[in-house]
Order: structure tokens, then C-alpha cells, then sequence
């Protein structure tokens, strides 16, 4: 029985918890880059091309704007700590 609880304990918060705890200093190589793909790159591509460096540096307000202000983006949603990573990478100055 114990046992059973425990699974729904980590089933339950595999559905809310964050997929990684969230680093303090954010890079893109090391960590923004791995959510933009995931969360982002099956919509945007080419022009929008969020795995790109150089493109996300160019559009940060409008990404700021869209993922940690507004939340619109992206329209499925993503977990609070992916938020919060693309927020303060960007404070932060984005550092390669
Ligand atoms: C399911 C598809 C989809 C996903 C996933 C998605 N987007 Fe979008 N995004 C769109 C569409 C469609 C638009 C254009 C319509 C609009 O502005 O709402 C858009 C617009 C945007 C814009 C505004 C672009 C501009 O030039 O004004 C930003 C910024 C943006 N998305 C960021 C993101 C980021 C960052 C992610 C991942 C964290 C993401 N989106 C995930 C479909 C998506």
C-alpha cells in the first residue's frame, strides 16, 4: 500500500513539478537552447527560428513579452520553471 502511494506521489508531481530544477545562471548552449526545441521549434523555424542564438538575442522583448509576462506563448502551455529559465536568462543579459 505504501508503495502505491508512493508511485501516485511521483506520478502526480511528474504532472506539475518542473522537468528540471531551474539553474541559476542560465546559458543558451547549456539550457535555453534544450526548451526552445522542445517547446518551441515544432511552430517556429526559419525567421523564428527559437534554437537560434543569434535570432532569439534579436526578438528577446517579444519572446520576454509572449513567454514570461504575457504567457501566450507557447499556445500549449510549458511548466512555470522553463518560464521562468527563458526570464532570467534574459535579465541576465543571455549569455551564450
Ligand atoms: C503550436 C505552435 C506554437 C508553439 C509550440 C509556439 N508558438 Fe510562438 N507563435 C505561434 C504562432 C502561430 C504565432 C503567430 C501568431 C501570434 O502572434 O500569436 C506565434 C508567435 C510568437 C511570437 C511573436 C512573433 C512576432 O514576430 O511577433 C513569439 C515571440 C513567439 N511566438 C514565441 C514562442 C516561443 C518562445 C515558443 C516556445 C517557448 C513558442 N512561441 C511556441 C505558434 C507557436
Amino acid at each position: 500500500m505504501k508503495q502505491l502511494a508512493w508511485a501516485l506521489v511521483l506520478a502526480l508531481a511528474g504532472c506539475t513539478k518542473p522537468s528540471a530544477p531551474m539553474p541559476e545562471s542560465p546559458t543558451f548552449t547549456s539550457h535555453i537552447r534544450a526548451i526552445t526545441k522542445n517547446r518551441c521549434a515544432s511552430c517556429h523555424f526559419g525567421k523564428t527560428d527559437w534554437t537560434d542564438y543569434a535570432i532569439v538575442k534579436q526578438n528577446k522583448d517579444k519572446i520576454f513579452k509572449r513567454v514570461v509576462k504575457d504567457r501566450t506563448m507557447p499556445p500549449t502551455g510549458m511548466p512555470e520553471n522553463e518560464r521562468q529559465a527563458i526570464g532570467v536568462w534574459i535579465t541576465q543579459g543571455m549569455r551564450e
